[in-house]
């Protein structure tokens, strides 16, 4: 199939009426439809400022733009503007896999020219994007004589939230990278967070602050200076800056995101809007799947990623997860633990491994001979340690090898502490590097487009935060990047009962997670109960979107249960639509999603501790059409402490005028599949 991308319309039209396109003090841009609107300002020191609004009422009130480097004087103040443009731009287009298939790229745009009224007279412009639910603003530097090389030593950006809010966020900085559980405090007490971060104001208004495209750039996190007032702080570099840039050069976009509903966080598409278009061409191979792993079994100490009696990637082990596969349309295998490398310790040890060579019980071409045969696909898996510079030299041989063996995903690792990542840098010495920096920003986009090269998908652990780059590299399919269900196995403590309700509007935001749902067995190394139903098992294929879903748990658990497990075979990848029905971050998430390239839906649903009564509408299914609904909700002792394996399965013929009455139990769940009649 030729590129599946469709540009539908585009339309770029000059916006004349909605700013002032001159010199000035000020300016000013408008929403479409006008109800959300940035100011842009320099006081009489020549300090720049932006300040948003919705409705007439402040949401970021007056926040300072600039830029410190290392080795030039700061971008800060005795700023002019001597410039302003606008336009419009409104554009239909397709994500190839996705939440959903329509995207409407639809803002205003202003690009703010700043002069610097002595010295140099250095520029830089500043552009903003402002969409109905949202904006997205970058810094765009020209080249320049006084400003070739940017050495970037901080980004002054600050986000001053207007209203008294409530934050969820996670601390940045910290060794754990983003494997942290949500903190939910009054703005005031946020010290370093990462983004997205998300906000509900005192008057019921959802913000998720983050970015859009980070490429070449280093993450952005959130220091609180005092008040509400948040500042960018950019992750440590390699070097003297934390990036190093040649101009000219645009950053990643920061984005605020903002809506009534939490839901409507959910359903914004700003962040993909401000990626730039797919530059891969044809995608048609990249394939949306579910999956089963030699995995679950590791982080339950039951066996091994290392050589010896407890070996879990042995040929026969994967030819019988193979086997499952196949039997239950399941389109592929992750097997860790098969290459060298895995024996002493491994974890930030990263050096040991190779890419290239099976340990002697695991014969890789014949694994893949029998997957191919079974039409399943071995998922391959790279576990760095977080040392990006040994796996850079096996880059090439390792995809060849995958490439030539009909392996096209690969699930990479970088498991080392935050700040001990391993690159090299432009002299070839080994440096210590933060996950989010420049470098590892470099090395990410290397392993895609060396990936891509291949046809091969690539799901990162312990990545780069997600900031849309799928839009413009569909094979960068999904990634880990917070807290999943391997800290039900053996964290201490295991993931609490709002943790999936939070991430729906925090960590999801951002773009698809390999959280690794659907554990049956509920077993915990602790022995502590695991917080969660199996019918919130059932509901975490809807509530979290992944292109690459496994069944994580293991074979004979989903073999015992097959009446539960048959939702797992149903329950679609890749969807049409996507709506967020109901919810309150961190309470409770209802999501509804339609089949692609069909009319079934599937509604999931997940609640905190408290149990709970949903209401359903079911508006969302097309008006006049009946549908069996099979009904996967927790029983009447079902609760994560009481019963977690209580499950009733009923079926109800419904249409779009019914609504679902359900009741969840504590860290319960509801799943439905709904069959257009
Ligand atoms: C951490 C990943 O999140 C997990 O899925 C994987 O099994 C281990 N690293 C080993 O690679
Ligand atoms: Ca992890």
């Amino acid at each position: 199939m030729s590129n599946r991308f469709t540009l539908c319309l585009a339309l770029l039209l000059p916006l004349s009426a909605l700013a002032n396109p001159s010199a000035g003090s000020a300016a000013r841009i408008t929403s479409p439809d006008a109800t959300i609107a940035v100011e842009v300002t320099t006081d009489n020191e020549g300090r720049a400022s932006y300040r948003v609004s919705r409705a007439g009422r402040p949401v970021i009130a007056d926040s300072r733009l600039g830029m410190l480097f290392a080795d030039a004087p700061k971008f800060e103040r005795n700023l002019a503007i001597v410039d302003q443009r606008t336009r419009r731009h409104d554009e239909a287009w397709e994500l190839p896999w996705g939440e959903r298939r329509q995207m409407r790229d639809h803002h205003n745009e202003l690009r703010v020219t700043f002069a610097e009224t002595s010295g140099a007279q250095r520029r830089f412009d500043v552009v903003f994007r402002v969409f109905d639910d949202g904006v997205g603003f970058r810094y765009d530097f020209p080249d320049q004589p006084e400003l070739r090389r940017l050495a970037i030593s901080e980004e002054l950006t600050e986000f001053v939230v207007a209203d008294a809010a409530t934050a969820w966020w996670i601390p940045a900085f910290e060794w754990n990278r983003e494997e942290y559980l949500y903190h939910r405090t009054p703005i005031e007490q946020i010290g370093d967070a990462q983004t997205p971060i998300t906000l509900r104001t005192d008057d019921g208004l959802h913000l998720s602050i983050h970015e859009a495209a980070l490429v070449d750039y280093s993450g952005m996190n959130l220091t609180r200076v005092d008040g509400r007032k948040l500042k960018a702080a950019l992750t440590p570099g390699i070097g003297e800056a934390k990036v190093e840039v040649a101009a000219p050069f645009a950053t990643p976009w920061r984005t605020i995101q903002v809506a009534d509903r939490a839901g409507g966080l959910v359903e914004s598409g700003l962040i993909l809007n401000l990626n730039a278009p797919n530059a891969l061409g044809d995608v048609s191979w990249i394939r949306p799947m579910k999956y089963v792993g030699i995995w679950w079994e590791m982080h339950l100490d039951r066996k091994t990623w290392a050589s010896g009696p407890k070996h879990g990637a042995t040929t026969a082990h994967a030819k019988r997860h193979i086997d499952f596969a196949a039997a239950n349309g399941l389109g592929g295998v992750l097997v860790e633990g098969w290459n060298v490398g895995w024996d002493g310790e491994w974890f930030g040890n990263g050096e040991t491994f190779s890419f290239t060579r099976a340990y002697p019980d695991f014969d890789l071409q014949e694994v893949t001979r029998y997957a191919r045969e079974q039409g399943v696909m071995l998922i391959g898996h790279h576990e760095t340690s977080g040392n990006a510079a040994h796996y850079e030299q096996q880059l090439d041989d390792a995809f060849d090898l995958y490439a030539r063996l009909g392996v096209h995903a690969v699930k990479t690792g970088y498991v080392a502490d935050a700040g001990q990542a391993k690159v090299r840098d432009a002299q070839g010495r080994l440096r210590y590097a933060w996950h989010e920096g420049q470098a590892m920003v470099r090395h990410h986009q290397r392993v895609v487009d060396a990936a891509a090269k291949r046809r091969i998908a690539v799901n990162p652990h312990e990545p780069v935060k997600d900031t849309g780059l799928r839009r413009t590299y569909p094979n960068l399919i999904t990634r880990e990047g917070a807290r999943g269900m391997e800290f039900n196995a053996w964290g201490n403590p295991g993931n609490p009962p709002e943790h999936e309700a939070t991430l729906v509007y925090t960590r999801l935001l951002a773009g698809p997670m390999d959280f690794t749902p659907g554990v049956f067995g509920m077993d915990t190394k602790s022995g502590e109960p695991m917080a969660s139903t199996l019918a919130k098992q059932l509901a975490l294929y809807v509530v979290i979107y992944s292109p690459l879903q496994m069944a994580a748990d293991l074979l004979e658990h989903y073999e015992a249960r097959p009446e539960a497990f048959q939702f797992i075979r149903d329950v679609p990848v890749d969807w049409e639509d996507t709506r967020a029905v109901a919810g309150e971050v961190g309470e409770y998430a209802v999501i509804a999603r339609r089949a692609r390239g069909g009319d079934d839906w599937y509604l999931g649903a997940v609640t905190d501790d408290s149990a709970r009564n949903v209401e359903v509408p079911l508006d969302f299914l097309a008006p006049g059409r009946r549908y069996t609904a099979q009904i996967y909700r927790d029983g009447d002792n079902a609760g994560w402490r009481d019963d977690p394996h209580d499950l009733v399965i009923e079926t109800r013929t419904v249409d779009a005028g019914d609504t679902l009455s359900i009741r969840l139990a504590s860290a319960g769940g509801l799943a439905v599949r709904l069959v257009a009649l």
